[in-house]
């Protein structure tokens, strides 16, 4: 048990799980939480500096809109293609449960306890618990990933963007693979027009952050999560009746354990935490807006459930067009830029349903981009006394010309290979596969190990029964060894797998 005080930066801890928390940089609601029966926990809860979410609704909206994004749509079939199917599917799914929502649920219980900043967050929470403020730089290093990650994220949102006017224009209708391939093609091999469309999408995120997040994330994620849903059923009833849906079936759900390699299994935990938005601090960010009482396990559940639900969709939609049309399943991010436009080349109303798809990919895309930038603006809004307009700027200025490095990937600098192959796909890899999972990692442990027992169970606010007890135990047992495992596995080349191999023999 542990006595927390803190008053005036003064830390004080001593044995007991009472807690009494008021914290120099609290804005007090002045609120006295309820004493739990077998301990007396006083907590003094503090505010976000940010307002919070009009309702739970709201926040659930916008962590599914920051979760559901290219990472589904564009990125999940892609890499399950690459990574041979059925397998690589199952283990993704493995990872999302069993890794994905517990680290999840620490994320938010984190930002709604500290409701600051990441930094702050790690760092107040941390102190609280009698424990380092070193824990700040976890935020620190979520900042500099959210920032990174946007950097390439916007190049393929900007392509998404130019495939609207294109398909609009009618550019796909009656075309064949090859040229549907061309095209992309010369997109994405001409690094002034990707350049104008990366510029674009920096622009409008910069300008949604500029406002507030929850003045322009709420309004605009109200009507485009249900919108893109909708039309991802339409189109699964086009490739429902391709002919090729079975094979799809059979491709992601059979799994065939010869095609998994141990960096397919990095990639799909990297991927599980790229597409939850997890590891760098946008859940907690998120998080800290949170109203209290709000329920943390089953918001957790409906987007984890949501995100995971939109990625198989995408993979349904997308693989029968692969094999209808004898297209590569292992085409990398090039995948969907060159196999749904033939769909929708051949299909009647293609031009509507066609634009549609791209303008909601964008807005999806647009939506997550939001997210990895908030952790870093809401920093140097809380922490530097910047203005939010022009540290969202500043950021955009700055992810901006990162991004180059992605922009002239696929033109100036497709030769220029070096580690994981392009500028973009060491980017992308050390982000997505070591920089999440790490942040992951150290969140997890965080709520799992370093947070008392009475902070966490106050903050899920669903007792200390079963449902507490799964989660506590995946947090601090299942969730930080499958991480370590992976990432050993993959740096030692199969080490693990090896022993295991061992073992069973
Ligand atoms: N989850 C988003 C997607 O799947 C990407 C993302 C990563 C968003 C990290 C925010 C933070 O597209």
């Amino acid at each position: 048990m542990l006595l927390c005080v803190h008053f005036d930066g003064l830390t004080i801890a001593a044995l007991s799980c009472l807690s009494i928390k008021i914290h120099p940089e609290s804005r007090l609601s002045g609120r006295l939480d309820k004493s739990m029966s077998d301990q007396t926990t006083t907590t003094v809860k503090r505010q976000s500096l940010h307002g919070q979410w009009s309702t739970r609704m709201a926040f659930i909206l916008a962590v599914t809109g920051s979760a559901v994004g290219l990472g589904n749509i564009w990125k999940f079939p892609y890499i399950a293609g690459e990574n041979g199917g059925g397998a690589f599917v199952l283990i993704y799914l493995l990872c999302v449960f069993v890794v994905g929502l517990p680290i999840m649920m620490s994320e938010i219980l984190i930002g709604r306890r500290g409701r600051r900043n990441p930094v702050m967050t790690m760092k107040i929470v941390g102190e609280e618990e009698g424990r380092s403020r070193n824990w700040a730089l976890v935020g620190i290093m979520g900042i500099i990933a959210g920032v990174l990650i946007l950097s390439f994220y916007s190049v393929i949102a900007g392509w998404a963007m130019s495939y609207v006017f294109m398909t609009a224009g009618g550019t796909f209708v009656d075309t064949d693979a090859s040229q549907v391939k061309s095209t992309f093609e010369l997109l994405s091999g001409s690094w002034k027009l990707t350049a104008f469309w990366h510029t674009f999408f920096i622009v409008i995120t910069v300008v949604v952050v500029a406002q507030g997040v929850q003045r322009g994330l709420e309004r605009l994620v109200r009507i485009l999560m249900p919108a893109l849903l909708v039309l991802l059923l339409l189109l699964l009833v086009f490739s429902m009746n391709s002919g090729y849906f079975g094979q799809a079936v059979e491709f992601m759900f059979r799994p065939n354990f010869s095609a998994l390699t141990p960096s397919g299994v990095l990639i799909a935990l990297g991927h599980a935490f790229f597409t939850l938005s997890l590891g760098m601090g946008a859940v907690m960010a998120y998080g800290a807006y949170l109203p209290e009482g709000t329920s943390i396990t089953s918001t957790s559940v409906i987007v984890v459930l949501a995100d995971t639900g939109i990625a198989l969709l995408a993979g349904l939609i997308i693989f029968p067009v692969v094999f209808a049309n004898n297209l590569q399943s292992d085409a990398g991010p090039g995948l969907i830029f060159q196999t749904l436009p033939l769909a929708f080349g051949h299909m009647p109303g293609g031009v509507f349903f066609g634009t549609m798809f791209f303008v909601l990919l964008s807005f999806a895309a647009w939506t997550s981009s939001i997210g990895m930038i908030e952790p870093a603006v809401a920093w140097m809004t809380e922490s530097k006394g910047i203005k939010r307009a022009v540290a969202a700027s500043i950021l955009g200025g700055f992810t901006w010309l990162i991004g180059f490095g992605t922009v002239f990937s696929w033109s100036l600098w497709k030769e220029k290979t070096f580690f994981q192959g392009t500028f973009f796909d060491n980017i992308d890899y050390l982000i997505s596969n070591i920089a999440l999972p790490l942040g992951g990692l150290m969140i997890t442990i965080f709520a799992g190990w370093v947070m008392c027992r009475n902070s966490t169970s106050d903050e899920l606010n669903c007792g200390t029964g079963l449902m507490y007890k799964s989660w506590r135990f995946l947090a601090r047992y299942i969730a930080p060894i499958a991480v370590i495992l992976v990432l050993i596995e993959a740096a030692s080349g199969g080490i693990v797998s090896d022993y295991l191999s061992t073992i069973g023999n």
